[in-house]
């Protein structure tokens, strides 16, 4: 069973990029399984900052084969440009290394001004998207009028269908939205140039992720967004387009579930969300704008300020549930020192009583009132720190307490953005 699969366990920006990075060291090859560019996952490796938004972020280690799996949305020009960032970087992105599914799908202008349109049309009752085309590209794979990345290893025929699709969204751009049509032809050369580069790396993924099994090779499947993101489990429409939870691995790779020996789950020390929707213990005082400004709350792809709250153990023992988590990774713990006291969600107030469980109903979770527990905080600096038993007592408590209420063992917490800044238990 040589699969781990890393999701995230809140509403996303838990710290996936630098835990998939310390699993790359165990890993034979990285997949990303779902979503595209809304996701941002960023790794330090010394002075080096990588940015990713698509290309698996196991891409910094050379001895790894990255795969972009079927149920993946990519724009074609981002790609482009993060591998030209790589390249850059003195990355190797040959495409020997590097397999994109010819089954995912491509997200062109007209999703993008889709996503817009739609989103200023629902004004104050917007989700708060990326504002990357995810929604549209999704939808358009579910009315099976989208286009396949593996259209581009013929580009003409390629941007000939873009085109179509741009004039077909104008349509909708023009007669709902009352908007300015799009100018199909503005980015039709980089569409076509995009085809080009990115044709040899259209390789058959499903082959290639069973080749690496039947070799014993071990493969990790890096999540994107997060549990409460997930177009079934989260808070809909308040989520993604996609399966963010360990079920979309599965489908998104095409491998069966036997494969999964490990499911990694991330969750920061206290809870942040960007866009609209439920957020139960969210701080809207000084706290929430002191985890903001201590944690760098601020969103990687959109620069979007970041909504803070206390860690929410009831939505975190969900996503240990619906995922199978075996293990936690608790991340920023760095962030939490200095306050006197600190807050677990352990339950919620409803009209109907007080729940252990997350409701599933949007508008219902939007109403509850958080149960906390109280836990003394910590005063001293823990960045520094490598060992479990050198954390101040009451860091070690909260840490305690996370994996009690969870459900799930914690076995690495991270104490500061650089790579070695961790403690393995
Ligand atoms: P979309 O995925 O751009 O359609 O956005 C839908 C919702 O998911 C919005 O609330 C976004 O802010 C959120 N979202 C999408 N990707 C990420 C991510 O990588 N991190 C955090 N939130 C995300």
């Amino acid at each position: 069973m040589p699969v781990t699969v890393l999701i995230g366990a809140q509403w996303g920006d838990e710290g996936k990029g630098r835990v998939a990075d310390w699993l790359a060291e165990q890993s034979d090859a990285m997949a990303r399984y779902a979503g595209g560019d809304n996701a941002g996952h960023t790794v330090r490796v010394g002075a080096r900052r990588f940015g990713l938004h698509l290309v698996p972020s196991g891409i910094i280690h050379p001895h790894l084969t990255c795969i972009l799996g079927s149920a993946m949305v990519i724009n074609p020009l981002r790609l482009v440009e993060e591998l030209d960032m790589l390249v850059g970087q003195g990355v190797d992105v040959s495409s020997t290394r590097i397999h994109i599914s010819p089954r995912a799908h491509v997200i062109t202008p007209a999703h993008i001004a889709l996503d817009g349109a739609s989103e200023r049309a629902l004004g104050s009752g917007s989700i708060g998207t990326t504002q990357r085309g995810i929604g549209p590209a999704y939808s358009a794979k579910a009315e099976r009028t989208g286009i396949l990345t593996g259209m581009m290893a013929d580009p003409d025929a390629f941007v000939d269908a873009v085109r179509a699709q741009i004039e077909q969204a104008n349509r909708v751009l023009v007669d709902i939205y009352g908007l300015e049509p799009i100018d199909a032809e503005d980015s039709m050369a980089q569409y076509y140039e995009a085809a080009q580069r990115l044709a040899p790396y259209l390789h058959n993924t499903t082959e290639v992720v069973h080749a690496l099994l039947d070799a014993g090779k071990r493969l990790l499947c890096e999540g994107a967004q997060g549990t409460l993101l997930d177009i079934d489990h989260g808070h809909y429409p308040f989520v993604t387009s996609s399966s963010a939870t360990v079920g979309g691995a599965i489908t998104g790779l095409g491998f069966g579930p036997q494969e999964v020996d490990r499911v990694v789950a991330v969750s920061k020390a206290y809870c942040t969300r960007v866009g609209n929707g439920p957020f139960p213990t969210e701080l809207d005082d000084e706290v929430g704008q002191r985890l903001r400004e201590v944690g760098s709350e601020y969103g990687t792809t959109t620069g979007r300020p970041r909504r803070c709250g206390w860690l929410d153990a009831v939505a975190l023992r969900y996503a240990v549930r619906v995922n199978g988590v075996t293990e936690l990774v608790l991340t920023k713990l760095d962030v939490l020192s200095g306050m006197d006291t600190l807050h677990i969600a352990t339950a919620y107030d409803t009209p109907q009583g007080r729940v252990t469980t997350l409701p599933l109903d949007t508008a219902a979770t939007d109403e509850v009132v958080p149960v906390y527990e109280t836990l003394p905080g910590w005063q001293t600096e823990i960045t520094r720190l490598r060992r479990f038993r050198d954390l101040p007592t009451n860091a070690q408590r909260y840490v305690e307490r996370v994996e009690a209420l969870a459900g799930a063992p914690v076995s690495v917490i991270s104490v500061g953005p650089e790579r070695e800044q961790a403690i393995v238990r």
